[in-house]
């Protein structure tokens, strides 16, 4: 198999192997999205549309795609802060093409979305060429401000990935 392949199958298995732990962890899932509510109880209508799925097992491929990439960033986050970042070569980091998959609410798919999706992989492409922490922290920004319009619940998990420079 060409390297590229075996990138794509490692990250495959993650990926599969992450919707069925994160399957078995939706009593934490709900438990974060309780807790990232506006505690005055006017969510969003964002938020709510997001609280509904990750308290349910069922998720659309959209949300499949992004708890992969969380779980790809964490692994990622977790290679440049440790020790051996120097010595060993850096996890699987292979691009999820995310807004080709179907959404829970297929009005998000806008020129917009689009634009922002492409910002997003190029700063995702450039970890993968050099993986640094500066690199690293322009890809979560890139989460962070397409979340801003389209999914604010999880931004406060996504900005703990941020890697203090
Ligand atoms: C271009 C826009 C965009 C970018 C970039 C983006 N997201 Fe998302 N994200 C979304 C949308 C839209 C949803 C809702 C998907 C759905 O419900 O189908 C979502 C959902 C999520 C969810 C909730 C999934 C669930 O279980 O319901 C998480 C967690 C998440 N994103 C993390 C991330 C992380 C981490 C990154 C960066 C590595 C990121 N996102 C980058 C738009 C984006």
């Amino acid at each position: 198999m060409a390297p590229k392949a075996v990138v794509y199958t490692v990250f495959l298995a993650i990926w599969v192997g992450g919707l069925a732990l994160m399957g078995a962890c939706s009593d934490s899932g709900s438990g974060f999205w309780v807790n990232s509510k506006n505690p005055s109880g006017n969510a969003s209508k964002e938020d709510t549309a997001c609280a509904v799925q990750l308290a349910s097992p069922k998720v659309s491929p959209m949300a499949a795609a992004m708890r992969a990439m969380l779980i790809q960033a964490e692994t990622m986050r977790a290679y440049l802060i440790s020790d051996s970042a120097q010595s060993s070569p850096p996890p699987a980091w292979a691009p999820m093409p995310f807004e080709k998959q179907m959404p829970t609410d297929s009005n998000v798919v806008t020129p917009d979305f689009l634009r922002r999706a492409s910002d997003y992989h190029k700063a995702f492409e450039r970890v993968g060429r050099e993986p640094t922490p500066e690199h690293f922290n322009a890809v979560v920004a890139q989460c962070v401000q397409c979340h801003e319009s389209n999914c604010p619940g999880p931004i406060k998990r996504i900005n703990r990935l941020r890697i203090e420079i």
